[in-house]
C-alpha cells in the first residue's frame, strides 16, 4: 500500500530534479576555443580577438599566444588564477588596460613578446607581485613609466630585445628591483651605455645583453654592477666606433662571460678592452665575426687573451679563418673549450693546438675540413671533438691516435663511406659516437671488437644495405642503436648478437621486408625497451598464424612502432605478430592498410596501456579484440572509416581516459557509449559526419553539460547531415525546436501536475481524515523502517492510549493492578512521552517502544482525534511486522449503532475478542486476569491475523 501523499511527493521531487537540471547549465569541460591538458589551457592560433571568457578558474597555464587580440581590458582575468604563465605572445596587442593583471598574483610568468606595445603604463603590470620572468621583447618600446614596476618585488628576468628604447634611462625602473638577475634589451636604438644613467647606486644585475645596438660609448665610471657576470657586448659600434671608457678595471672584475663579437670597435681599441680583464675572471670569450681585415691579426686578440690566466673557454665562430697557424695558440694554455665553428678552416698545422695543454672540448664544426686533422692527436685530454657539417670522406686508423680521454666523437654531416676496423681502437672509454648523414655502406669489423663503453651510436642516414651476424658484437654497453634512414633489406640471424644491454633499436625508414625479421633476428635483445621498425616493407599476404613469431624473444619490450608500411601496407596483421610481448605497454600500427583484426591479436600483451591503430581501412572492429587489455587506457582510432563505435560498448574498457577518433564517418553518439567509457576524459571527435537532428540531442547536451570529458574543439565540430544543416556547427543545433521527446515530456508532466492538484483538493474535500491517516501511517512507516533498523528493545510491556477524561479509571484502576500487582511497565502519555518531541513520533515511539497496545476505549476515546491515530499506528505495526500488538479494553457498553461512524473500529471489533469493563461488573478478577493473559501473549501465535486483514481492506 502507497499512501497518495507518497506518490505525490516522489512525482514533485522528480520535478524538482529535472528543473535543477534544466536550470543549471553550468558549462561542462569543454571549451569553445581551447583545449585542456593536465590544467593546461592552449588556445593558440584561433584568430581569438578577445581573451576567451569559458576558461576554468584555476588552471596552470594559459596559452592564447598566435591570435589576433589587440588589446587586454580591465577585466580579461578577473577573478582567475593562473599559476605558472600566462602567454599573450604574437598578438597585435597594442593596450593593456591598468590593472589587467591585478587578480593574477601568483603567476610566475608573463610573455607579452611579439605585440605592439609602444609604452609600459604606470599601472599596466599592478598586481603581479610573484612574477619572476615578463617577455617583452619584438614590441615597440621606448617609453617605460617610473613606477609601473613598482610591485614586481619578485621580478629575475626581463626580456627587452627588438624594441626602440634610445635611453638607457628608460629601464632604470626595471634595475631598481630587489632581484632582477637579467636584463636583456639587446636590438634596441641605444647609443649610450653610461653607468650614471642606468644606476646611482649598485644593481643586482647578474645578466646584461646590450648587443646590436649603435652604441657609440660604453662608459663605467662607478661600480653601479658588482655582481655583473654575463655581458654581452656583440655587435655594438657602428663600424667600428665604439668608445671604452672603464675608469677601473675592478668594476669587471666579476665578469666571466664576455662576447666581444662583431666589430665593434676598431682594432687598436680591442686590444684596450681586453686589457680590462686581464685581472678579471673572465672565463669565457667569444670573438666572432671579426671582420676579414681583423681576422688577419686575430693573433693578436688572442695573445692579449692568453693574459687572461682563468680563460677557459675561447669562441671564434665565424671569423672567416681558414688556416690555422701554428702560433696562433702559441701562448694560450687554459682554455678547456675552444669553438672555431662556422670558419672556412679547411687546413691547420700539425702542431696547432700542442700548446692547448688542457683542451677539453674542441668545436670545428661547419668548416671545410677533409680529414680529420692531424693536430688534434695526442689530445689526451679532449672529452668531446665534435667535426660535423665538413668534408671528411675517409677515416683513417691513426686518426684519433691517442684520444684516450674522448668521451664522446661527433661526425656528422660529412662524407664518410666507410669504417676500418681499426677506426676506433684508441677510444677506450668513448660513450658517443654520432657518425649519422655520412655515405657509409658496410660496417667492416669496425664495431666487432673496440668500442666496450659505447653507450650509443648513431648511424641514422648512412647507406647500410644490411646487418650481419655479429655487426655489434663488441658493443656490451651499448643502449642505444640508430639505424634509421639506410637502405637495409636483410638483417643475418643474429644480428644484434652481443647487445645484452641495449634498450633501444631504431630501424625505421629502412627497406625491411617481413622476411627480414625472422624469428632469431632480434636475439639477444633481452634488455630491449624499445623497437622502432616503423616505415619499411613488411607485408603478410595472408592472415595465417606465423609459425616463428618474430618479437618471441622480446619479453622487456614495452614500446613498438611499426606503423606506415610501404609501399603498400602491411595488408594483415597475422593474429600471432605480437606473440612474446608481454611487457608491451604501447604499440603504434597507424596507416598500414589493414581491414581488421584478429580477435586474439592482443592475447598476447595484456599489459598493454596505449593503442594506435588509426589510419586504417577498419569500418567495425570486434569487442573480444579489447578483452585481453584490462589496462587499455588510450586508443587512437582515427582517419579509419567508423561509422559507428558499437563494438566499444561491449568492449569493457573502464580504463580508457583518452581516446581520439578524429576523422571518421560517426554520425550519432549515443549515451550507452559513452557510459561504456566510464574514466574518459579527453575525446577528440573532429572531423565526423555528425547527423544534426534529435537523435544527437542526448550527444550535444552531454558535451555541454558533462564535467568529466573534456570534448576537444567541440565547438568547431560540422554537421554533415541533414543537408539542409551541412557546414552548421553541431553544438549550434537549437536541440529546444527540434526535441519532440522533450516537449512531450514537458506535456506529460505539465499534465499530471495538474491532475494531481485537482485530484489533491478533490481528496482533501471529501476524504480529508483518511489522507491523515495515510500521512500519519506513512510516518508510521518511515518511522517503522528506521526502528526496524535500530531493533530497539522494547521498552515497556504495553503503551495506555487512553482519553484524558478516563484518566481517574487508568491511573485509579489499570495501574494500579497492571504494574502494583502484576508488575508490568505501562507507558503513559503524560508520564512517559518526551517533551519537546512532536506528538506523532512520540506516539509511534511508544507503541514501537512497547509490546503491546492497550486502547481503553470509550466514546470520548472515539471522538478524539489522537485516540483513533493510536490505534491505527497500532494497527499498522501489526500489518507491517504481523504483530498482534492491539488489546481493545471497553471502558463502557457502545451500542452498535453508535460504533458505526467509527467503521474501522466496528470492523475490529467484529473480528476480534475484546475486554469490556462495565461486562466485567464485580468479578474484576476475572477480567485482568484476561488482561494477563492478553498481555503475555507471544508475538508470533496468531495464525489468523484479523487486524491484518482489516487494514489491508482500508
Ligand atoms: C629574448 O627574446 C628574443 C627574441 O626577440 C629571444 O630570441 C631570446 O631567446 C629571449 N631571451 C630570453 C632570455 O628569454
Ligand atoms: C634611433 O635613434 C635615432 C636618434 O638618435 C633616430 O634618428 C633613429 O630614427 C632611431 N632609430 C629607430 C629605428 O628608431
Ligand atoms: C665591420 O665593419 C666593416 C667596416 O669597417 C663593415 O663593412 C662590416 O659590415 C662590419 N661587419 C659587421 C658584422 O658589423
Ligand atoms: C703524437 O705523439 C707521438 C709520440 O707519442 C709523436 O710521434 C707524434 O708526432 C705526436 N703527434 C702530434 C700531432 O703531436
Ligand atoms: C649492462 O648493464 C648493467 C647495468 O645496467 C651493467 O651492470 C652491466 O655491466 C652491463 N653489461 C655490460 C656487458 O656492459
Amino acid at each position: 500500500m502507497s499512501p497518495p501523499g507518497v506518490k505525490s511527493l516522489s512525482v514533485s521531487s522528480g520535478f524538482l530534479l529535472i528543473g535543477v537540471l534544466l536550470v543549471n547549465t553550468v558549462s561542462g569541460y569543454s571549451l569553445r576555443h581551447c583545449k585542456i591538458y593536465q590544467m593546461n589551457v592552449i588556445c593558440r592560433q584561433n584568430a581569438l580577438q578577445t581573451i576567451p571568457k569559458d576558461i576554468p578558474p584555476k588552471v596552470k597555464s594559459l596559452d592564447v599566444s598566435n591570435n589576433n587580440i589587440s588589446k587586454i581590458e580591465e577585466f580579461d582575468f578577473k577573478d582567475r588564477i593562473i599559476r605558472k604563465l600566462l602567454d599573450l605572445s604574437n598578438n597585435k596587442i597594442t593596450h593593456v588596460e591598468d590593472r589587467a593583471f591585478l587578480s593574477l598574483a601568483v603567476l610566475h610568468g608573463l610573455d607579452l613578446g611579439y605585440n605592439k606595445l609602444t609604452t609600459i603604463s604606470d599601472h599596466m603590470f599592478q598586481g603581479l607581485a610573484k612574477m619572476k620572468r615578463l617577455q617583452l621583447n619584438d614590441n615597440l618600446i621606448s617609453h617605460i613609466a617610473w613606477s609601473s614596476f613598482q610591485n614586481l618585488s619578485s621580478l629575475q628576468i626581463v626580456n627587452l630585445t627588438n624594441n626602440k628604447i634610445h635611453h638607457l634611462k628608460e629601464v632604470q625602473p626595471i634595475v631598481r628591483l630587489p632581484f632582477l638577475q637579467e636584463l636583456y634589451i639587446s636590438n634596441n636604438n641605444l647609443t649610450y651605455f653610461e653607468s650614471m644613467e642606468i644606476s646611482n647606486r649598485s644593481i643586482q644585475l647578474r645578466v646584461l645583453d646590450l648587443s646590436w645596438n649603435p652604441l657609440e660609448k660604453f662608459s663605467l665610471t662607478a661600480d653601479v654592477l658588482p655582481n655583473l657576470h654575463n655581458l654581452n657586448l656583440s655587435y655594438c659600434g657602428r663600424n667600428g666606433s665604439m668608445k671604452w671608457d672603464v675608469v677601473d678595471k675592478s668594476f669587471l672584475s666579476g665578469i666571466y662571460t664576455l662576447d666581444l663579437s662583431g666589430n665593434q670597435t676598431s682594432l687598436k681599441d680591442m686590444g684596450i678592452v681586453l686589457q680590462s680583464f686581464t685581472n678579471s675572471s673572465l672565463g669565457s670569450l667569444t670573438l666572432s665575426c671579426l671582420d676579414r681585415k681583423t681576422s688577419v691579426h686575430i693573433d693578436v686578440f688572442i695573445n692579449i687573451s692568453s693574459h687572461i690566466t682563468t680563460l677557459s673557454v675561447l669562441r671564434l665562430k665565424r671569423d672567416n679563418i681558414y688556416f690555422i697557424p701554428d702560433k696562433l695558440f702559441q701562448s694560450c694554455s687554459q682554455p678547456k673549450k675552444l669553438d672555431l665553428s662556422d670558419n672556412n678552416i679547411s687546413d691547420l698545422s700539425n702542431s696547432s693546438f700542442r700548446s692547448l695543454r688542457n683542451l677539453q672540448n674542441l668545436r670545428m664544426c661547419h668548416n671545410n675540413l677533409s680529414s680529420v686533422p692531424t693536430a688534434v692527436r695526442n689530445l689526451t685530454t679532449l672529452n668531446v671533438l665534435d667535426l660535423s657539417y665538413n668534408r671528411i670522406n675517409e677515416l683513417d686508423c691513426s686518426d684519433f691516435a691517442n684520444l684516450s680521454g674522448l668521451i664522446k666523437l661527433i661526425l656528422y654531416h660529412n662524407q664518410i663511406s666507410q669504417l676500418k676496423g681499426c677506426v676506433f681502437q684508441y677510444l677506450k672509454i668513448l660513450k658517443v659516437l654520432e657518425i649519422e648523414d655520412n655515405r657509409i655502406l658496410i660496417l667492416n669489423d669496425a664495431f666487432k671488437i673496440y668500442l666496450p663503453n659505447l653507450e650509443t651510436l648513431k648511424l641514422n642516414g648512412n647507406k647500410l644495405s644490411s646487418i650481419n651476424k655479429g655487426d655489434f658484437k663488441s658493443l656490451q654497453s651499448l643502449t642505444s642503436l640508430n639505424l634509421n634512414d639506410n637502405q637495409i633489406t636483410s638483417m643475418e640471424d643474429g644480428a644484434f648478437i652481443g647487445l645484452a644491454n641495449l634498450t633501444f633499436l631504431h630501424l625505421a625508414g629502412n627497406k625491411i621486408t617481413s622476411g627480414a625479421i625472422r624469428d632469431n633476428v632480434f636475439k639477444g635483445l633481452s634488455n630491449l625497451r624499445r623497437l622502432s621498425i616503423s616505415s619499411n616493407r613488411i607485408t603478410y599476404k595472408q592472415d595465417s598464424k606465423l609459425t616463428n613469431p618474430p618479437f618471441y624473444s622480446l619479453s622487456f619490450l614495452k614500446s613498438l612502432d611499426i606503423f606506415s608500411q610501404r609501399p603498400a601496407g602491411m595488408h594483415n596483421l597475422p593474429s600471432n605478430l605480437l606473440d612474446g610481448l608481454t611487457a608491451l605497454v604501447s604499440i603504434r600500427a597507424g596507416n598500414i592498410n589493414i581491414k581488421s583484426l584478429h580477435p586474439d591479436t592482443f592475447k598476447y600483451t595484456p599489459n598493454l596501456r596505449s593503442l594506435d591503430i588509426s589510419s586504417n581501412i577498419f569500418t567495425t572492429l570486434t569487442p573480444e579484440l579489447f578483452h585481453p587489455l584490462p589496462n587499455l587506457s588510450a586508443i587512437y582510432l582515427s582517419k579509419c572509416k567508423f561509422q559507428s563505435l558499437d563494438f566499444l560498448i561491449q568492449a569493457n574498457l573502464s580504463k580508457v581516459f583518452y581516446l581520439q577518433i578524429s576523422h571518421n564517418e560517426l554520425t550519432v553518439i549515443n549515451d550507452t557509449l559513452m557510459h561504456s567509457l566510464p574514466s574518459l576524459t579527453y575525446l577528440d571527435m573532429n572531423n565526423n559526419s555528425f547527423r544534426c537532428d534529435c537523435s544527437n540531442v542526448w550527444f550535444i547536451q552531454w558535451v555541454i553539460n558533462n564535467n568529466q570529458t573534456q570534448v576537444v574543439n567541440a565547438h568547431q565540430y560540422l554537421c554533415k547531415y541533414p543537408l539542409n544543416e551541412k557546414g552548421s556547427f553541431l553544438l549550434d543545433i537549437d536541440i529546444h525546436s527540434c526535441s519532440g521527446d522533450l516537449s512531450f515530456f514537458y506535456f506529460i508532466s505539465t499534465s499530471a501536475l495538474v491532475l494531481l492538484t485537482l485530484l489533491g483538493s478533490f481528496m482533501y474535500h471529501l476524504l480529508r481524515w483518511q489522507m491523515v491517516y495515510a500521512y500519519y501511517l506513512f510516518l508510521a512507516y518511515l518511522y517503522d523502517t528506521k526502528r526496524r533498523n535500530a531493533r530497539a528493545a522494547n521498552q515497556y510491556d504495553a503503551f495506555v492510549s487512553y482519553n484524558t477524561h478516563d484518566e481517574p479509571w487508568v491511573l485509579g484502576e489499570l495501574l494500579l493492578e497492571l504494574e502494583g500487582q502484576q508488575g508490568w511497565r505501562l507507558c503513559l502519555h503524560h508520564r512517559d512521552f518526551q517533551p519537546g518531541k512532536p506528538i506523532i513520533e512520540n506516539i509511534t515511539d511508544a507503541i514501537y517502544g512497547s509490546r503491546k497496545t492497550i486502547c481503553v476505549i470509550s466514546r470520548r476515546y472515539l471522538e478524539s482525534e489522537w485516540c483513533s491515530r493510536e490505534i491505527q499506528v497500532a494497527s499498522f505495526r501489526l500489518f507491517d511486522e504481523q504483530k498482534d500488538v492491539l488489546i481493545l479494553l471497553f471502558l463502557e457498553e457502545i451500542p452498535d449503532q453508535q460504533l458505526s461512524p467509527y467503521h474501522r473500529m466496528r470492523k475490529l471489533l467484529k473480528r476480534r475478542t475484546y475486554l469490556s469493563w462495565p461486562r466485567a461488573g464485580e468479578h474484576t478478577g476475572a477480567f485482568w486476569q484476561k488482561l494477563r493473559v492478553a498481555l503475555e501473549t507471544g508475538v508470533c501465535d496468531d495464525e489468523e491475523n484479523p487486524i491484518l486483514t482489516g487494514v489491508e481492506r482500508l
